[in-house]
């Protein structure tokens, strides 16, 4: 089956001729490896994209399922030259974590501060429960989108 996708504001288009996941497709066949491949069992927030609006563990999502969708990766949401303000935000106080989870609390937080730019810290804990750290280096994220979200 063809499936064509409008990803992070370019149309790309891909053959899938056996049953995959979205994730298995991006990494594998579109090179957009920013979305990590850990537990794919939709535990642990690695893999999460905006898929339609809605944020999503892509290892859950089927790509036939993704014909016509609207995807924003990791990719898509800063470079390093213009980071996201989520991206700022988590550098500047020191939240950045391993290249595993990173990319998925950057995805989740950022899909919350686009909809909510001044979430409260009990909704930022709630919005960013789905993504886990391993190592429990959750303070320091925590502590930047709170100063993230207290900016005019
Ligand atoms: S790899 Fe998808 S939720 Fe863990
Ligand atoms: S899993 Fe990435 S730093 Fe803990």
């Amino acid at each position: 089956m063809i499936i064509t996708m409008t990803i992070n504001g370019g149309q790309r288009t891909v053959e899938v001729n056996t049953p995959t996941s979205l994730l298995n497709v991006l990494r594998d066949r579109l090179e957009l490896e920013g979305s990590k491949q850990a537990c794919e069992q939709g535990e642990c927030g690695s893999c999460s994209v905006v898929l339609d609006g809605e944020l999503v563990c892509s290892c859950l999502v089927m790509a036939t399922d993704c014909d016509g969708s609207t995807l924003t990766t990791v990719e898509g949401l800063g470079d390093e030259d213009t980071l996201h303000p989520v991206q700022q935000a988590l550098v500047q106080a020191g939240g950045v974590q391993c290249g595993f989870c990173t990319p998925g609390f950057v995805v989740a937080a950022a899909a919350l501060f686009d909809e909510h730019p001044h979430p409260e810290s009990d909704v930022i804990k709630e919005e960013l429960a789905g993504n886990i750290c391993r190592c429990t280096g959750y303070g320091a994220i925590l502590r930047a989108l709170e100063e993230l979200a207290a900016r005019p």
